[in-house]
């Protein structure tokens, strides 16, 4: 019983060992699908985004026919990353030796080798990846096997129908930081609420903490809080659902704005945030407005980020080998970390060219 009420934590050891991480790459990143790229930015034929997943280059664009498609931005011929960032191209011409690929994928110029018994030019295409789309939002996955897109979402479709969609707002700003925590670090944070009045002094205050339900969705593996806002004298101002999906993605949904977060890890101990916002088109023309509501979501993530920094430090120390969580007041978390777990006892994915 006791077991069950306050399960362990994760072994500290696995927030900076580059084995559990390279375990991770494979069992989990490789495995799941990843937020790539926004579809206003592949509207064209040619048009790219050169993205990494994990340490995974990865490739996506509009091919000729407007389908969309993606590759390992990977040269079969030694290795050269194909494109960088973002743009528009013809073809994809790697820049190390010039062999040039279709937007398709296959390779049609490698300057000195001439087709025949020795050399199939058929046989070095570009290796695909898997891509799909959902509410304006293109996303990759590197695992055959893996169910489809929606499949993972899983639940979260149901939850976004409650909110406008993303073609119905406008896409205002990027920011991108870097941070010296784990992303599990990270994860186990933003899966639970149990920090909020600690760390979140002035959120607290907007959020009715009798009007907040978290679940735990098995059906998408993810963690739900349905929120309400309220104001200084506690009357109810709004509705919003907050997502932590494993393994690295946060949703904000609510009427005024939409926000997300992709939490990437750089490495043990190492992650990158990318936070898109979207805001309502007569909303998005105040920019006063908007820039003070972004100015209170990156106060937030700052408040998170320098908590796992901290959090970071001491699982980096030595001195903590492991904890105990509380099923009733961080179930996203324990949540989080049974995924974890339970990914990483998995068979390990073997990747397309691993034979
Ligand atoms: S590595 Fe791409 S052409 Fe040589
Ligand atoms: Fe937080």
């Amino acid at each position: 019983m006791t077991a069950e009420r306050y399960p362990p934590t994760l072994p500290a050891a696995w927030y900076r060992d580059p084995e559990i991480f390279e375990r991770e790459r494979r069992a989990i990143f490789a495995r799941n699908w990843a937020l790539v790229a926004r579809v206003e930015q592949l509207a064209e034929p040619g048009q790219f985004v050169a993205e990494t997943v994990a340490g995974y280059p990865v490739l996506v664009l509009r091919d000729e026919e407007g389908g969309l498609r993606g590759f390992h931005n990977v040269c079969r011929h030694r290795a050269s990353p194909i494109l960088e960032g973002a743009g528009r191209c013809e073809v994809l011409r790697c820049p190390y030796h010039g062999w040039t690929y279709g937007l398709d994928g296959a390779l049609r110029k490698a300057p000195g080798f001439e087709a025949g018994a020795d050399f199939d030019p058929a046989g070095f295409g570009l290796l695909p990846v898997r891509v799909a789309q959902w509410n304006g939002l293109v996303f990759a996955c590197l695992d055959e096997a893996a169910p489809d897109l929606e499949a993972w979402l899983g639940d979260i479709l149901a939850i976004a129908r409650d909110y406008p969609p993303l073609a119905e707002m406008a896409f205002v700003e990027e920011e991108t930081v870097e941070g010296a925590a784990d992303w599990k670090t990270y994860s186990d944070n933003s899966a639970e609420g149990y920090h909020l009045p600690h760390i979140h002094k002035a959120l607290n205050r907007a959020v009715d903490p009798h009007k907040t339900a978290i679940a735990p969705h098995e059906n998408g593996h993810f963690v739900g809080f349905d929120v309400t806002y309220r104001d200084a004298h506690g009357a109810s101002t709004g509705h919003g659902h907050w997502i932590y999906k494993f393994p690295g993605l946060l949703l904000h949904f609510s009427r005024e704005s939409f926000n997300l977060e992709r939490v990437l890890p750089l490495g043990p101990g190492r992650l990158r945030l990318v936070r898109w916002f979207w805001f309502p088109h007569a909303a998005a023309a105040d920019t006063e407005a908007c820039r003070s509501a972004l100015a209170s979501s990156t106060a937030v993530m700052r408040e998170d980020l320098a908590i796992c920094e901290a959090v970071q430090r001491n699982l980096e120390a030595g001195v903590y080998r492991a904890g105990v969580i509380s099923a009733e007041r961080e179930p996203g978390t324990a949540f989080f970390q049974r995924l974890v777990r339970e990914a990483l006892e998995s068979e390990e994915w073997a990747a397309p060219w691993s034979t």
